[in-house]
């Protein structure tokens, strides 16, 4: 195969940064059609990247038989759908998180995947590419910090960002299913191991509005896995620094922490606020890199004809435990999985 031909929906946030790096960084691909409701960014976008394709229908887009492969950035609500449709007409298909806001979405995705085995299907998980993550994660495989005791995970969004979090939480499927399921990923990858039991709290501190959607703008979930491993997952959207994603794996013999300090780079300022080391802005700094090798991996699979990393599986396992945390939050209660 020459070069993988693919169309991308969705160029809010992140679906702009996908398709430049599809452009611009990604070896044998090829930016070959975008599509977004928004047409003037659509026109502005297309004509910015070189594409000559664009829609502002899915179903058009997924229709030329000149693409080999979708990326789905779109609203998570829509993911599933459009995964569907996608293998449908064809196409592999990458497919940004949560794999969709419901679980029998997710199945219903499942089957999709399952229906089209020859066809690739890979979920953007990313932070298992993040090199960080990578190195810890052998460490832990090679029994470096002996058995998992605790696994710690916080993902904070930053404050200054928060009206365009206000903005995206009637799909967003909550904090949980929003931000969390990256963590829950990571907990099931780093000990192998599945929940038994969750409980989880939190509330909105300092902004109501996402009370509408009976979710909290700062909750935590602490589950007990099955092999006996603590996991304590905190999400928030009022970081006051920046963006904080940090992790700590605390194990018999050892213990490893990713990002404590959340710092942008080596580089520490001194000036009239005293010393400081300045802090990630979002998740596209952040995870710059990770979003690169993601797709890179993508790409390599359809093309060296292997599956992906990042299952549909793994889709399907992470939002039930995130729609149990979820649960779990409404109803204070203690619950089993
Ligand atoms: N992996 C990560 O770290 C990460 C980070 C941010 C977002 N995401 C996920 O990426 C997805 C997009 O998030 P975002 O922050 O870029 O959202 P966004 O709201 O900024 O952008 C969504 C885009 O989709 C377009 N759109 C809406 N309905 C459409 C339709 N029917 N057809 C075509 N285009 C349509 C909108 O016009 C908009 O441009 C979400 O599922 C989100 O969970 C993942």
């Amino acid at each position: 195969m020459n070069k993988v031909r693919i169309g991308s929906v969705g160029l809010g946030r992140l679906g702009l940064r996908h398709a430049e790096n599809i452009a611009n960084k990604i070896q044998n691909a090829e930016l070959a059609a975008l599509c977004d409701i928004n047409e003037a960014a659509l026109r502005e976008q297309s004509a910015r990247l070189g594409v000559k394709n664009y829609y502002t229908d899915f179903n058009a887009m997924i229709a030329n038989k000149d693409i080999d492969a979708v990326f789905i950035v779109s609203p998570s609500a829509l993911h599933t759908g459009q995964i569907a449709a996608a293998l449908d007409a064809g196409k592999h298909v990458f497919s940004e998180k949560p794999l969709g806001t419901t679980i029998e979405e997710c199945k219903n995705a499942e089957k999709a995947v399952m229906a089209h085995k020859d066809k690739v299907f890979m979920l953007g998980f990313m932070r298992r590419f993040d090199e960080s993550y990578r190195y810890a994660y052998k460490k832990v495989m090679a029994g470096e910090i002996g058995k998992p005791v605790l696994f710690r995970a916080y993902s904070q969004d930053p404050e200054k960002f928060i009206e365009g979090a206000i903005a995206f939480a009637p799909h967003s499927g909550g904090e949980f299913i929003d931000m969390c399921v990256h963590d829950i990923d990571l907990a099931r990858w780093f000990t192998g191991s599945e929940p038994q039991s969750v409980y989880a709290i939190g509330g909105c501190y300092a902004h109501p509005e996402f009370g509408k959607y009976a979710d909290g703008d700062n909750v935590c979930a602490l589950m007990k896995f099955k092999n006996n491993c603590m996991v304590f997952l905190f999400a928030g959207r009022t970081a006051p620094h920046g963006y904080n994603v940090e992790t700590e794996i605390i194990g018999t013999k050892g213990i490893l922490r990713i990002a404590s300090v959340p710092q942008k780079n080596l580089v520490e300022v001194l000036d009239s606020g005293g010393v400081r080391r300045e802090c990630h802005e979002n998740f596209l700094e952040r995870f710059e890199n990770a979003y690169v090798l993601e797709a890179q991996q993508f790409v390599d699979c359809i093309r060296e004809g292997r599956k992906s990393e990042v299952t549909v599986q793994d889709g399907v396992r992470v939002l039930e435990i995130a729609g149990k945390c979820k649960q779990a939050f409404e109803t204070g209660e203690l619950l089993k999985f």
